[in-house]
């Protein structure tokens, strides 16, 4: 069991903005999350709301023109936005291992699978060098690689997607890290596989006691394997708690919208996905007060002046969430249960206020999805 006493990372009002022609991208906007020791964290949020940037500069891993403008990571004690460029690459790979989507990419395709993983080993000294070889082979056991002893012989070319993202799980638990950040780790992977792959983590998880961040489109896989999760939108944690608070008791709207819009086994087959009403703002000039008022079913006027805080909901403070009014008040007065058209402002009635619908036909900078600003202009 994870002990959510000890934080092994704890991430601090973390802003990294990219600087292009176009202007500043805020794409992480001052997050702080704890991970524990043990634990499993999941990351969920749609395409463009800040998940890899996030664990990016965790890792000092930011792409060009990118830059952390704020804020901690703190590892054993130590920021790791402080700390020299040769130490923080010691950090990853032995205290921190990352799995990207693509091991492809990540994999040289000159080398064989083999060397690189007893690369990673020397690289940090961790193992004693006699001890590497075979090691290499056990980690390509323990990933459930067949036959390792031939197959760690192989180019990354003579493997199938699935043995290469194992092949850089293998890696990446080559040095026994503390902490293993795995983003979207299967996406590429046929349905079987990820199975395999997500199994694989699970067990790690609980055999070895490394803490996990699992970032993931797939609800359902948080679900199975999360014990906590944190929800993001525009670059911004919305919504933070348990995977049961957040997904038997979601208060911000837009997790339960993002859940609404999840596939269930329950669900009769003719009944259609709910997807949610419009697009992510832009994320330089973002709409004042609420960032996802142009799209919230539930808004009320304060939405479009005031930007929420996180605040705790209820006795448990673990559940936090960033809303003016949560599902608790949409249900009790908005209809939530029951609710069946879920476009912007449907449940309480409130347009935007007239200036701003204004001062967005008036920008040039700012161009709304089409869906927006209909709704924005009252139609
Ligand atoms: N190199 C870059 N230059 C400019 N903007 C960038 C760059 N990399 C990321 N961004 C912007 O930062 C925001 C966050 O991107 P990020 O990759 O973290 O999204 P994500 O939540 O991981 O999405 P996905 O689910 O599609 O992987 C996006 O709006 C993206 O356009
Ligand atoms: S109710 Fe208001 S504060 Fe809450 S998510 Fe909707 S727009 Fe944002
Ligand atoms: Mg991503």
């Amino acid at each position: 069991m994870p002990d959510i006493t000890k934080p092994i990372l704890e991430v601090k009002n973390l802003r990294t903005s990219f600087f292009t022609d176009d202007g500043e991208v805020k794409a992480v906007r001052d997050v702080s999350f704890d991970l524990y020791e043990g634990e499993t964290l999941g990351i969920v949020g749609e395409s463009g709301c800040g998940k890899s940037v996030t664990v990016m500069s965790i890792l000092g891993l930011v792409q060009r023109l990118g830059k952390i403008t704020g804020g901690q990571v703190l590892f054993r004690g130590k920021d790791l936005t402080k700390i020299p460029a040769d130490e923080l690459r010691h950090v990853r790979g032995r205290d921190i291992a990352m799995i990207f989507q693509d091991p492809l990419s990540s994999l040289n395709p000159v080398l064989s699978v083999g060397y690189q993983i007893d690369e990673a080993m020397y690289a940090h000294d961790v193992i004693k060098h006699d001890d590497i070889r075979a090691r290499g082979v056990d980690l390509l056991e323990e990933v459930r690689v067949p036959d390792a002893s031939r197959r760690i012989k192989d180019y990354p070319h003579q493997f199938s997607g699935g043995m290469r993202q194992r092949a850089m799980i293998a890696m990446g638990l080559s040095n026994k890290p503390k902490v293993l950040i795995a983003d979207e780790p299967t996406t590429a992977l046929d349905v079987t596989v990820q199975a395999q792959i997500l199994e694989l983590l699970r067990d790690l998880n609980q055999n070895t006691g490394t803490s996990i961040i699992l970032i993931t489109h797939n609800l359902g896989v948080v679900a199975g394997l999360c014990q906590r999760v944190i929800v993001m939108y525009a670059g911004e944690i919305v919504e933070e708690g348990t995977a049961e608070q957040i997904f038997e008791n979601p208060q911000h709207p837009y997790t339960w919208s993002l859940l609404r819009s999840m596939p269930r086994v329950d669900t009769s087959r003719r009944e259609r996905l709910k997807s949610i009403e419009g697009l992510p703002p832009d994320l330089i000039a973002p709409p004042p007060g609420c960032k996802f008022n142009p799209r919230c079913p539930f808004r009320i006027e304060q939405c479009f002046s005031d930007d929420p805080t996180l605040e705790t909901v209820g006795d448990d403070d673990r559940h936090i969430a960033k809303c003016w009014v949560r599902m608790k008040r949409a249900y009790a007065e908005m209809g939530a249960a029951t609710l069946t058209d879920t476009r912007p402002g449907a449940a309480s009635g409130v347009r935007p206020p007239k200036t701003l619908v204004e001062k967005l036909e008036d920008s040039r900078e700012i161009e709304p999805d089409t869906e927006a600003v209909g709704d924005l202009r009252g139609s």
